[in-house]
């Protein structure tokens, strides 16, 4: 079975659905009134990102339109360079929208670094991050994220969304996977 690959469960299904909820709860305040009216975005980079994003959008009780992007970054194995190229583009016209983007985990922010500059090019009223897990690691890009849902260890960790080699993101929960499983 998946699950008999994971050495720690960090965060349950219960969790998680908590969390968004929050965080959705978070934005419907925030965004309600002239910002709800000029048009909200929720994008995000496929594809770790599409269940969170999808959960989360459940939970923002405005209109918004929910948008995709695919990128590919460029880094030796796992680790990302921070030279991205976009296999698909935004759908939306961002002009004069407030854009939410929802991200699945925050570790170099290298990726989300270049597309937060990519996206202010697009014209928007505003720009805000949602990351799910923002990884506690040093020599981080210094990026403000608005939403964040957990802070969570150093360890590579993968389901809900996150993967390892394409696998585990349809796991309800996520957790850190066994080490012996990609040494
Ligand atoms: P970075 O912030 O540019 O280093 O890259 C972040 C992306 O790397 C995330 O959106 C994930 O797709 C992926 N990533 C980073 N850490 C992990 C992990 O622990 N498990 C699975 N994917 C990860
Ligand atoms: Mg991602």
């Amino acid at each position: 079975m998946q699950s008999d690959d994971i050495s720690q469960v960090l965060y349950t299904e219960e969790d998680l659905a908590r969390r968004v909820a929050e965080i959705g709860a978070a934005i419907t305040a925030d965004y309600a009134g002239e910002p709800a009216r000029q048009g909200i975005v929720v994008l995000s980079v496929l594809r770790g990102a599409a269940i969170f994003m999808a959960d989360l959008c459940r939970r923002i009780d405005l209109p918004l339109e929910m948008d995709y992007m695919a990128v590919s970054s460029y880094g030796s194995g796992a680790k990302s360079s921070g030279a991205v190229s976009i296999l698909k583009d935004v759908t939306a016209d961002l002009t004069g929208k407030h854009v939410i983007v929802a991200e699945d985990i925050l570790d170099s922010g290298l990726t989300l670094t270049y597309l937060l500059g990519y996206l202010a090019s697009r014209g928007p009223a505003s720009v805000e991050v949602a990351t799910l897990l923002r990884k506690q690691r040093q020599g981080q890009a210094p990026i403000d994220c608005r939403y964040v849902g957990f802070e969570c260890p150093d360890e590579f960790i993968v389901g809900y969304g996150l993967d390892y080699a394409e696998r585990y993101r349809n796991l309800p929960y996520i957790g850190i996977l066994r080490q012996d499983l990609y040494q």
